[in-house]
């Protein structure tokens, strides 16, 4: 259930770069913009502000930490359900950061709107971390609420909190809080300058205790989390830290995190482990971008800093190499295209794949725009055009895509509602 937030939080993402791209088109664009913002307010969790402009959501979730003596109010639901995830929603509030960063200036009035879905996932991030030694992973029990459709105002499903700490660590998710939270700062460094310096420092704290206490949160709050957002395979936290490091050096320019990704790169897997319908399987991580798996983001990042540069490589020839794997007349291809020219990968909630690729391929065109750059596949060679020729064709009109509507969901029961009186009704999301 949970990857259908993912699908509607990244879908944001390659809006928000088309409008800057298709000046022509920016009316529509701008309505999906606006639209895209707008759904991050009917997802929120706790008390809500006096400006919530989804009026018909209200105060929900107010306990949440009250077991463990933390207040861990605030935050985004999950997709069609009332769990918080960290991990994801750590990665969406990256991502809500770093499209801000390269595409803000563009937004409009819808600028404001996207700082606060950032602030939102970031003031709940800062509660989630609020203990030293001790990060949030996940609040409500994924199991009782999935088989429990209520709207959040009603839910009476248990919100119990999942916690990683130094006995119990969980990496993947520290390092992406810690990669959010940098991003975050970033992002309000010269509106808001103390918050900005309050989000960078925790930023390292947390980093800090990602990488001193290693380990996977499916070892640590695996109830908590899978398999809804597990992090499959052993090192797998491993291109988080590096993530959550790189975002460090853009935001610091410290010696000591660029170092950090320098040493560590070699340790990456070269393989990622998921799960596709039931079945774990491995894929080529430098192709890959999402919550759980951060290659080609890292190497679209670091090529920005250090394009024709003497440390250009590995990042930048490992981008390039993430970008002949998506490009339709690539010999290296590694996904498929719809009749319709959507993009697809196996895996879950693909819009989640078409969104976030297109994202980096637009990104990776302005990078390479401004160093007069362009990627060769071997059999030709790709302007930052043709890249953001390919993102354009995940969400421009004319592509009319068939998607499969396989039901994923076939009975909804309240049987298993401890109260068994609440139907949930849709608060956004999936189906
Ligand atoms: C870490 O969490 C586990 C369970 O989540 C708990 O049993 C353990 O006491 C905690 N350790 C510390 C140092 O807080
Ligand atoms: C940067 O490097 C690329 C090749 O990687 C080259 O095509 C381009 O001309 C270079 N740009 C500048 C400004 O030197």
């Amino acid at each position: 259930m949970g990857s259908g937030k993912c699908m509607t939080l990244l879908t944001l993402l390659a809006v928000l770069g088309m409008v800057m791209v298709d000046k022509v088109g920016s009316q529509n664009y701008g309505d999906a913009l606006s639209k895209c913002i707008l759904f991050f307010e009917g997802q929120r969790s706790g008390k809500l502000p006096s400006n919530q402009r989804m009026i018909w959501r209200k105060d929900s979730a107010l306990r949440d930490g009250s077991d463990l003596g933390m207040d861990l109010l605030g935050g985004y639901y999950d997709a069609g359900d009332n769990v918080k995830f960290n991990f994801p929603m750590a990665f969406s509030t990256t991502m809500l950061a770093w499209s801000v960063i390269e595409f803000g200036q563009f937004m409009g009035p819808d600028l404001q709107h996207a700082l606060d879905s950032i602030r939102w996932g970031a003031d709940y991030l800062l509660k989630s971390t609020d203990l030293p030694g001790k990060v949030t992973a996940a609040v409500g029990n994924p199991i009782a609420d999935h088989n429990c459709w209520e709207r959040p105002e009603d839910m009476d499903t248990p919100r119990t909190s999942y916690v990683v700490n130094q006995t119990h660590p969980g990496s993947e998710v520290s390092a992406e809080t810690a990669a959010a939270l940098a991003a975050s700062s970033l992002v309000f460094k010269s509106a808001h300058h103390r918050y900005s310096i309050l989000l960078v420092n925790r930023a390292k704290e947390v980093f800090e205790f990602a990488d001193k206490f290693r380990g996977n949160y499916k070892d640590s709050v695996g109830q908590g989390v899978c398999p809804f957002y597990c992090d499959w395979g052993s090192y797998s936290y491993m291109d988080e830290l590096i993530w959550g490091a790189a975002w460090l050096f853009k935001v610091t320019k410290e010696q000591k995190y660029w170092d950090y990704v320098q040493n560590n790169i070699p340790n990456l897997p070269r393989r990622v482990i998921r799960l596709v319908n039931g079945d774990l399987q491995a894929a080529k991580t430098f192709a890959e971008f999402g919550w759980d798996t951060k290659d080609a983001g890292i190497n679209v990042l670091l090529s920005g800093l250090v394009m024709n540069s003497t440390s250009a490589e590995p990042y930048v020839p490992q981008a390039d190499r993430f970008v002949c794997s998506v490009l339709p007349e690539s010999p290296y291809k590694s996904v498929t295209y719809s009749p319709g020219g959507l993009l697809f990968k196996p895996g879950g909630s693909n819009m989640q794949h078409a969104t976030a690729l297109s994202f980096l391929l637009l990104v990776y065109a302005q990078y390479l725009k401004k160093h007069d750059g362009s990627v060769n596949c071997g059999t030709f060679v790709a302007a930052p055009s043709r890249l953001e020729q390919i993102a354009k064709g995940q969400f421009h009109p004319s592509f009319i895509l068939v998607m499969d509507r396989s039901p994923k969901f076939g009975s909804i029961s309240s049987d298993n509602c401890p109260m068994k009186t609440h139907i949930r009704y849709g608060s956004g999301g999936f189906p």
